[in-house]
């Protein structure tokens, strides 16, 4: 199941960011990265074409309060963002039934690429959800296309977990990966639902 979960003002930090809450002052910043074509598009949605596409979703994540903006810590700009939404198929995938989870999304400026600042945010949050919010799971996806988020999954050590076809915001369906990563705190052996899906091997 979903488990709850809200930032309630936390921030995270790492060797060369802060994670914190979004703020109304990071409507530049977000508008910046967010207009640029292929980036957003990569994750399923369409660049921004009007900072007020921008402003709609940032007003969106503060309501929310489960999207980390990601700060780079040398400069104070807002580079990215990390979501910890819900998962999808909840009452499908019952294998989760009784353990609580989330998923992880996320989106770098295309100026940052390359230089492992993702992983870094990505590793933060896990350690994060797992050891404070106790969560016993989490799941984070990729379309097939993109072999750049495949491998920052890899390297936080998530596991492929099903191979599906996934919606859009843009409309269209594309193939792709959901992984997993279970809490090593916690022996979980789930047991597992829809084999024709299903990738995920066990130790
Ligand atoms: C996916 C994304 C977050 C990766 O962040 P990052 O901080 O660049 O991650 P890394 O530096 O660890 O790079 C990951 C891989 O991308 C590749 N890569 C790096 N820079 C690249 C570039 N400029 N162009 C293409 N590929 C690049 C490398 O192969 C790297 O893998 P490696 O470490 O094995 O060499 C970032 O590319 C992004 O925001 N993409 C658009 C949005 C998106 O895809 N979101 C995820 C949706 S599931």
């Amino acid at each position: 199941m979903n488990a709850e979960f809200q930032i309630n003002g936390t921030s995270l930090e790492t060797a060369r960011l802060l994670l914190r809450p979004f703020r109304q002052s990071d409507l530049q910043d977000f508008y910046e990265y967010a207009s640029v074509e292929g980036v957003g598009e990569m994750a399923g949605w369409r660049h921004h074409e009007s900072i007020e596409k921008t402003r709609e979703i940032l007003d969106h994540f503060i309501r929310e309060d489960k999207t980390f903006a990601i700060v780079l810590g040398e400069t104070g700009k807002v580079i990215g963002s990390l979501g910890v939404e819900k998962y999808g198929m909840e009452g499908a995938l019952t294998e989760f039934d009784g353990y609580r989870g989330r998923e992880i999304g996320y989106v770098l400026s295309k100026d940052y690429w390359g230089k492992g600042l993702m992983p870094e945010a990505v590793s933060a949050v896990i350690q994060y959800l797992f050891d404070t919010w106790d969560l016993d799971f989490l799941t984070c996806g990729y379309y097939d296309f993109n072999a750049q988020s495949k491998r920052v999954q890899e390297k936080c050590g998530f596991r492929p977990y099903r191979k599906l076809v996934m919606d859009t915001r843009l409309g269209t369906k594309e193939p792709g990966v959901l992984n997993l990563l279970i809490n090593p705190k916690k022996k979980i052996k789930f047991v597992f639902s829809h084999p024709e899906t299903l990738i995920y091997k066990e130790d």
